[in-house]
Order: C-alpha cells, then sequence, then structure tokens
C-alpha cells in the first residue's frame, strides 16, 4: 500500500498524467475566465480591475506584449486581437530579448506582461525595465499575489486554477481569452466597434467551452497520428494568420515533452527555404482554421504533398476539400477565424501528449525543464 501515489492519482482526478488532467480543464477554465467580464445580456465588456479610460488610450501610441515560452505565444494571438479589434498598433516581444534591447518605450506605451506563474525572471525584469521608463503596466496573471502581479499597474487574472504540469495548456488558452477581453474592452472604449459587433463576439466566446469540450472528445486520429508518427525525428507545423502563432505553440508542446524536433513555419515562408527539407515521408502539421487562407493553405498542402511529405491537416467542419489531398485529416468544430485559437490548439496539445505517451517520456516533469523559470 503507498500513500504517496494514492494521493498523487487522487490529485490527478483519474487522469494518467496532469498534463492530461490540465488539457480537459479548458472549458471550465475558459469560462471562469470569462465569469463576470463577460455577459449574455449586458453590451459591455466589464473588466473591472483594469483601469484603463478612453484618454489613456488616446495617449498609447503603440502598445508591447512581452512574456516567455506558452505566455509569449498567447501573445502572438493578443497582438493580432487588438490590432484587428482596436486598431493599436502591438509588438511582442520574449522577455529575454526586450529587456537587453533597449526597446522605445516612454508614458506614452502601454505593456502588457503575461505569465501563468508571475515570477518568470526575465519577464518581471522587462516589466521592472519597461515601469521604469513610464510605461504603464498592465499584466495577464494565473498565480493571485505574485511577483509580477504586485508589480503592475492593472492585473487581469486568468482563473484557469493550479497549473502543475511543466508543459503549460490551461494557462494558454486562458490568456487568450483574458486577451480577447482586453482587446474588445480596448474597441468598446476607442469605438472601433460597433456594440452589436462585440455583442456577436461576446455570444461566441460564451460558446467557446461547449466547442472545446467538443474538440477534445475527438481522439482517435490524433491517437492513430500517435502511434504511427512517434518515433519521427523531426515534425513541420504550418499555418497563416491566427494558426501561424498556435502552429508556434504545437511546436513548442511537442519538443517539450516528446523531445520530437519541430519547427513552426509561416506556410507563405516554406518556398524560402524550409522546403528544401521536405522528403518522402517527412510529417506535415497543416492548420487550416482560418477561413480567408484556407485555399491558400490548400496550395500549401499540395505543395508538400508533391514532395512526398506526410501531412496531417487540421480544418473546420465542413471544409473537406482537404481530406482528398491529405493524409489524415482531423475535423476541429466550426469557429470564427478570429477566435479559433483556443480551439485549434485542442488537438495539438493532445498530439503532444499522445506522441510522448508513445515514446514513454515523463509528461508531467520533461527533462531540463522547469514550471517556473526564476534564474537568468
Ligand atoms: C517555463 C515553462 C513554460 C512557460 C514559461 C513562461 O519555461 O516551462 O511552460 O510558458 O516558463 O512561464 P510563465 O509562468 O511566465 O507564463
Amino acid at each position: 500500500f503507498n500513500v504517496d501515489w494514492d494521493v498523487s492519482a487522487a490529485e490527478k482526478g483519474g487522469y494518467r498524467h496532469f498534463m492530461l488532467k490540465e488539457i480537459h480543464e479548458q472549458p471550465k477554465a475558459i469560462k471562469d475566465t470569462m465569469t463576470g467580464r463577460i455577459a449574455k445580456d449586458s453590451d459591455a465588456i466589464r473588466l473591472d480591475d483594469i483601469k484603463l479610460t478612453a484618454e489613456d488610450l488616446a495617449r498609447f501610441g503603440k502598445i508591447f506584449i512581452v512574456a516567455c515560452g506558452t505566455a509569449y505565444h498567447a501573445g502572438l494571438a493578443g497582438k493580432y486581437l487588438i490590432e484587428h479589434l482596436a486598431k493599436i498598433p502591438v509588438e511582442v516581444d520574449v522577455a529575454s530579448e526586450f529587456r537587453y534591447r533597449n526597446p522605445l518605450v516612454d508614458e506614452k506605451t502601454l505593456v502588457i506582461i503575461i505569465s501563468q506563474s508571475g515570477e518568470t525572471l526575465d519577464t518581471f525584469a522587462a516589466l521592472k525595465e519597461a515601469k521604469g521608463k513610464g510605461a504603464r503596466i498592465l499584466s495577464v496573471v494565473n498565480v493571485v499575489g505574485s511577483s509580477i502581479a504586485r508589480e503592475s499597474h492593472d492585473v487581469l487574472y486568468t482563473w484557469a486554477g493550479p497549473e502543475i504540469a511543466v508543459a503549460s495548456t490551461k494557462a494558454y488558452t486562458t490568456q487568450i481569452i483574458a486577451l480577447y477581453e482586453i482587446a474588445l474592452h480596448m474597441a468598446d472604449l476607442k469605438g472601433t466597434l460597433s456594440k452589436e459587433a462585440i455583442k456577436a463576439i461576446k455570444d461566441e466566446m460564451l460558446n467557446l467551452p461547449a466547442k472545446i469540450e467538443k474538440a477534445l472528445g475527438n481522439k482517435e486520429e490524433i491517437q492513430k497520428f500517435a502511434s504511427k508518427n512517434s518515433g519521427e525525428k523531426d515534425v513541420f507545423f504550418i499555418g497563416r494568420g491566427l494558426d501561424y502563432a498556435v502552429a508556434l505553440e504545437g511546436s513548442l508542446k511537442l519538443k517539450e515533452i516528446s523531445y520530437i524536433h519541430s519547427d513552426a513555419y509561416a506556410a507563405g515562408e516554406l518556398k524560402h527555404g524550409p522546403i528544401a527539407l521536405i522528403e518522402e515521408g517527412t510529417v506535415v502539421i497543416a492548420l487550416m482554421a482560418q477561413h480567408e487562407l484556407y485555399e491558400k493553405m490548400l496550395s500549401n498542402v499540395k505543395e508538400v504533398k508533391a514532395r512526398g511529405a506526410y501531412v496531417f491537416a487540421i480544418a473546420k467542419e465542413g471544409n473537406r476539400e482537404v481530406e482528398t489531398i491529405a493524409d489524415q485529416t482531423l475535423y476541429i468544430p466550426e469557429v470564427s477565424d478570429m477566435l479559433s485559437p483556443t480551439v485549434t490548439v485542442i488537438p495539438l496539445q493532445l498530439l503532444a501528449y499522445y506522441m510522448a505517451v508513445e515514446k514513454g517520456c515523463d509528461v508531467d516533469m520533461p527533462r531540463n525543464l522547469a514550471k517556473s523559470v526564476t534564474v537568468e
């Protein structure tokens, strides 16, 4: 009788690993991150924790988003959302670069810091650097009362709950939800979106947990892929627009826990180098969740297929043409282009998970990595 084992099994709530448990907690985590902020019946976004005014926004010529790892990938999606909805230019930096490159930051700059732990040393140092130059600091943090939360002018918490697995999953999707909230709040303050448009986006956001639940139910194709491909040395992820941001995160998940080398490319860049690496059997995961870019992605899939790639396509229900070209296709529930990342990332998290399990890797505690990096 081993008490430790029993305790840890109980903490995993019946799942084999914390990562799998946390992947399945995403519908609830996302719902919690919207509670009190996004409501069906009111037309405004309620972000009581943030004291940004229309005058503040008029003053900010530019926004920087600064973070590390998975939080940085959420930031890449955030740039797209804020620029698209609130029409403010955004630059995204990894914290370890930002803090040493003497960024052009002053009182007219808003810096959005993203961190699950709120303790990452590089991110915290970047915050202090920007704050020292007079920037307004808004942070998106999961751990209440953490160092980053305490140093910030405004904090928008993600309500993901404790994340134990080193590879981040529910923190990422809730960070993206928080960034939608910020983007919508800014759009509301600036008047860049009509009340009806804001309401439509909010209604769709409220449906995201159900869509993610549906995406979680679809594991067969992923397990089939993992049992066939876990011996691979290299995997390529391609996507355009927001799918490119998600591809970077999918590639990071795979590296972190399965130790398989992988790269993510903006699909339009293939022809500028990476396509030289495609040969018979090279595995390419193609993200095709952006309606407007679907045709372009189809051409990219044809290009790599013509060179012998094994293509696993992730597309939205209804876009079936890719099925005739790709080797495997997985469908995710219909969702608008802008709201797709939290749904598209689900199969990629599961894919990294099942690849790591196939290889017998320590999923929750991958080698050389730490949950919270508090050293430089
Ligand atoms: C570590 C973790 C990653 C995480 C990154 C940033 O590298 O292993 O999963 O994305 O730190 O962490 P933070 O807590 O700042 O989001």
